[in-house]
């Protein structure tokens, strides 16, 4: 699909990676709703996209880690622009480390911001796209969604669960006209793998784990490779290509992989 005159909306705008795709949309003319819960990073990004084309970007504070978050957005993004082209479900978050440090409070906030906001959204959007016979569901899930994120539970699980749901998708309603785009990035230059200010050390150890495993992308590469699969209408972005030889190296042979992974994680964290 090409983005000119579509109408787009990013969750997680605010900053790193969706404020990436934000820009990139933008410049291929899209109309962009620009929607986290970090108010005056994202009327910064608002004010820099209307600076260049007036009238063509719109920010809407939201939480999307409850359903009425997801609907009060969807229903601010129609009342700005009209029907939604593309929803982009990109805000997440690094919670939670092993079984003993992670209460029930941290699993639920990845889960319902890692999942269940894309799960939501899709709610919220899928009766207007059916009956138009057109919609492009995005969602940010990561490598970690179809490797394992060791250290981190949370991760894990819930981007496992990101990515099952795109699939999920792009099977039910792709036949009804219903695109589906799940991006799968290793690590990327973003407060979230290299957090300002002073971090608990096993969040810190999870990003040296990422940045022993490849390439620390920026944002605006992986934004670029994002929208050339939206163009090309492809389910899979990854713009980590050793992360197609990790997986293929799982599935392979599941028990080999595994031992991999636990010597990746002495070497890097510690037995
Ligand atoms: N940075 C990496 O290495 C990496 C790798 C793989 C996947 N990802 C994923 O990329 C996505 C973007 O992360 P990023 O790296 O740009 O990090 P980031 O921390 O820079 O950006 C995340 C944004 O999401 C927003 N957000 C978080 N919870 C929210 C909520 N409940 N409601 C609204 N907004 C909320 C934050 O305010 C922030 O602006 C996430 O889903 C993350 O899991 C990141």
């Amino acid at each position: 699909m090409e983005l000119k005159d579509r109408t787009t909306v990013v969750t997680g705008a605010a900053n790193g990676i969706g404020a990436a795709l934000a820009r990139r949309f933008h410049a291929a003319g899209a109309r962009v709703v620009v929607a986290d819960r970090d108010a005056a990073n994202l009327r910064a990004i608002a004010d820099e996209l209307n600076a260049v084309r007036p009238g063509s970007a719109h920010a809407v504070i939201a939480d999307v880690s409850t359903e009425a978050g997801n609907a009060h957005l969807i229903g601010e993004a129609r009342r700005a622009f009209g029907f939604i082209d593309l929803f982009f479900a990109n805000a997440g978050v690094a919670v939670g480390t092993d079984l003993a440090s992670t209460d029930e409070a941290m699993w639920s906030t990845a889960m319902d911001i890692n999942l269940h906001a894309h799960r939501w959204a899709a709610k919220h959007l899928m009766e207007d796209w059916l009956d138009a016979g057109e919609g492009y569901f995005c969602s940010t899930a990561s490598a970690a969604g179809l490797l394992a994120q060791i250290g981190s539970a949370t991760y894990s699980v819930s981007k496992h669960g990101a990515v099952a749901f795109a699939e999920w998708l792009a099977i039910t309603y792709g036949d009804r006209g219903i695109r589906v785009t799940c991006l799968c990035p290793q690590g990327v230059n973003t407060n979230m793998l290299n957090p300002p200010g002073t971090v608990q050390g096993a969040d810190k150890r999870g990003g040296d784990v990422v940045k022993a495993s490849g390439a620390v992308l920026e944002p605006a590469q992986v934004a670029d490779a994002v929208h050339d699969t939206i163009v090309a209408e492809r389910f899979l972005v990854m713009p980590h290509p050793e992360v197609h030889t990790y997986e293929k190296r799982k599935v392979d042979d599941r028990d080999r992989w595994l031992a991999g992974m636990r010597r990746l994680q002495a070497r890097v964290i510690g037995g």
